[in-house]
């Protein structure tokens, strides 16, 4: 039987309950569940004794109000889903259970990482997320925690979010799940319209032809070639495309040995933003 608290407390009652030698695996979630969180959760079921998984809409990594109203909110077949998958454990607390101060983020210092991509286009979102992973991870104590690549610098500062804090959590990335069409499953998906549910698979599309090209042009031709694809799109806007050190996640200068490298895009179709990666 699958257990749902919302109340920091009563979660704790029971995770204290079990045993020191219980592995606890968990899995952050805003909700709105699929495919992909379901890969995340069966990933941590494999490797651990109990599964614990959160559904929180964390307002305070939202830059813009209109995307924190509008997020999905799917609650009912979250919960099933998670019944089915055999999740052990939900955490569902509301804003005033999580922030008992008031809706404020931390600030971190991540190395630099949290300047780039997604932290020089939503303002505060890497201290939102810091600030709340971090609390969900004193409260749940997990031994280990699984995040998807599909946010692959949220991953990266996860990872350095536990070694600032000196927690003691080992951090799992897991693949990208997908479509079949090849667009990046996303809570945000159920929101495009149709014409622009039926374009999005461009930017997968793009991305695949742009590690095609990496293989034999230098950074500046394929930076290049994306932004026209793009300018040429009539449905879909870029908002970047960076080719990045997957440590640094700086824009790569040149080409060095030893170091990887990751195609990164943000895109606009309509109102909804989207986000992909690829290993180049
Ligand atoms: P959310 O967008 O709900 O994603 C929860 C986890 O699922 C993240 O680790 C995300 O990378 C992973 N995920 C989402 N789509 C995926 C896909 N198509 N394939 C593989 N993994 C996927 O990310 C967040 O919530 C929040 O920022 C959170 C970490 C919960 C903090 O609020």
């Amino acid at each position: 039987m699958m257990l749902v608290y919302a109340k920091i407390d009563s979660l704790q009652e029971k995770l204290t309950s079990f045993k020191s030698n219980i592995s606890v695996g968990f899995v952050p979630t805003m909700g709105a569940l699929h495919q992909g969180h379901l890969s995340l959760i069966e990933e941590a079921k494999k490797n651990n004794d109990i599964v614990v998984v959160s559904i929180f809409v964390n307002p305070t990594q939202f830059d813009k109000k209109e995307d924190l109203d509008n997020y999905p909110i799917t609650m009912d077949s979250d919960i099933a889903m998670l019944e089915d998958i055999g999740c052990d454990i939900v955490f569902a607390p509301t804003a005033n259970e999580m922030y008992t101060d008031g809706l404020k983020s931390e600030h971190f210092d991540f190395g630099g990482i949290e300047y780039e991509m997604e932290g020089a286009f939503r303002e505060g979102h890497f201290d939102g997320v810091g600030t709340v992973v971090k609390r969900l991870f004193e409260i749940v104590k997990p031994h280990t925690s699984y995040f998807g690549e599909k946010d692959f610098q949220q991953l990266q500062i996860i990872k350095a979010l536990v070694k600032v804090e000196n927690m003691n959590i080992r951090i799992v990335g897991c693949p990208i799940y997908r479509e079949l069409d090849g667009l990046a499953m996303s809570s945000r998906n159920a929101r495009l319209t149709v014409a622009h549910r039926k374009a999005a698979p461009f930017i997968r599309k793009t991305l695949i032809m742009a590690q095609q090209k990496f293989g034999t042009e230098n950074a500046p031709s394929v930076l290049k070639w994306v932004t026209d694809s793009f300018e040429k799109h009539p449905l879909l806007t870029l908002e970047y495309f960076s080719i990045a050190d997957v440590e640094t996640l700086k824009p790569i200068v040149q080409r060095v040995q030893n170091h990887e490298y990751r195609g990164f895009i943000a895109v606009k179709a309509g109102k909804i933003r989207l986000i992909d990666n690829i290993e180049l």
